[in-house]
């Protein structure tokens, strides 16, 4: 198994059955972690990239049985950040927070129209900023309409690749619609961010290497994998959700396959164990994305449970992101953190 990993850690290519055989061997994750450590060092150095990431509405119009954020969870009380505040939270993460990189997030709201988040996007570019979206799916036309506004890059998880769990989870949405968006993306030139969900009842670890082999296929630059964490408010409140150690088994085996590309350590890491982050930073990953939602709204922005940081300002969540990075003897990055497997492929 140990010199399966380091001909992957040179190679940068498994079979399904070879990821299989890893994901399945828990003996080896600790090898594991360390070769997708040298693997980030080598491609994408030392660098941590800080996202400022704004949860701009939890108004959702689907109903993944997963999220907290669903249409059918009343037990939440839904809100929108106008525009003027949007901005303004954009504003203090770049010019008092220093932050780079700005992540809109939100449900799939259709308040916010092509209209409005090309003016809001117009905006926010003129900070001299990278910017993401993360608002779900849309048309090629409109991808096309926010990348003319300023956006660079698009975060649309697959969620699964195995498209029997994700009629069931995700119902009244079709799994070739959002492969298709992924592809719309590329197409309208945007960075392109995908990911996974890891521990769904009845994910397996053939889908998982599935999950990994559709991230090289689709030519993703940026992938964030997070465990799933069950949800008091939604149809699967019962299951015991995912691990980190399978979590961080899916993103080490990830930076093997895709060495270039971007990977956040994501919150839910950290929800799951207190460590979380920092054992990610340290198997592969290279981003973090502190939130800088006021405290307020982020209350109701819940995913799932007990979603890390929920108590602390934007200034304390930076601060505490940075402790982590020195702690670790890495380095905050100082550029927008462009994917390089972007960069290295857009001109080909
Ligand atoms: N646990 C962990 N992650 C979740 N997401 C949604 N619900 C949960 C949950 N219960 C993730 C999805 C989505 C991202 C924004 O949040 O993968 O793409
Ligand atoms: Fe909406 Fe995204 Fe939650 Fe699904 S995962 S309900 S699309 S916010």
């Amino acid at each position: 198994m140990k010199n399966l990993i380091k001909k992957a850690a040179l190679e940068h290519i498994l079979s399904r059955e070879e990821l299989i055989e890893i994901l399945r061997d828990d003996s080896c994750s600790e090898e594991l972690y360390k070769a997708a450590d040298g693997v980030r060092q080598k491609y994408v150095g030392d660098e941590i990239h800080l996202r400022a990431l704004i949860e701009f509405s939890n108004i959702c119009r689907n109903n993944c049985c997963y999220c907290g954020l669903r249409r059918d969870n009343k037990n939440i009380e839904r809100y929108r950040i106008d525009e003027e505040t949007i901005f303004k939270l954009a504003e203090h993460a770049v010019k008092v927070m220093g932050l780079k990189t700005i992540v809109l997030q939100s449900g799939e709201d259709m308040f916010y129209t092509t209209e409005k988040l090309e003016r809001l996007l117009q905006r926010i570019k003129k900070l001299d900023v990278a910017i993401t979206l993360s608002i779900g799916e849309k048309t090629l036309k409109e991808y096309q309409a926010y990348k003319k506004s300023g956006a660079d890059r698009f975060l649309l998880r697959i969620e699964t690749t195995d498209k029997d769990l994700y009629l069931r989870y995700d119902p009244g949405m079709s799994w070739e619609q959002r492969a298709q968006c992924l592809q719309d993306l590329k197409k309208a030139g945007l960075e392109l961010g995908s990911g996974c969900l890891v521990g769904l009842p009845g994910q397996t670890t053939e889908s998982y290497a599935d999950d990994i082999l559709f991230f090289k296929k689709i030519g993703a630059d940026m992938i964030g994998v997070g465990p799933f964490i069950a949800h008091p408010d939604t149809p699967l409140r019962n299951a015991s959700g995912g691990t980190l150690q399978m979590a961080l088994k899916v993103m080490a085996l990830t930076r093997l396959l895709l060495p270039d590309i971007n990977i956040p350590a994501t919150t839910a890491m950290e929800s799951l164990a207190p460590n979380g982050q920092k054992k990610a930073l340290q198997s592969g990953a290279n981003v973090i994305m502190p939130n800088v939602t006021l405290t307020t709204y982020r209350r109701h922005y819940e995913l799932y449970p007990g979603k890390s940081n929920t108590g602390y300002t934007p200034d304390e969540s930076l601060q505490k992101v940075k402790d982590l990075i020195s702690s670790i003897g890495r380095k905050v990055g100082q550029d927008f953190g462009t994917s390089k497997h972007f960069s290295n492929n857009f001109n080909k």
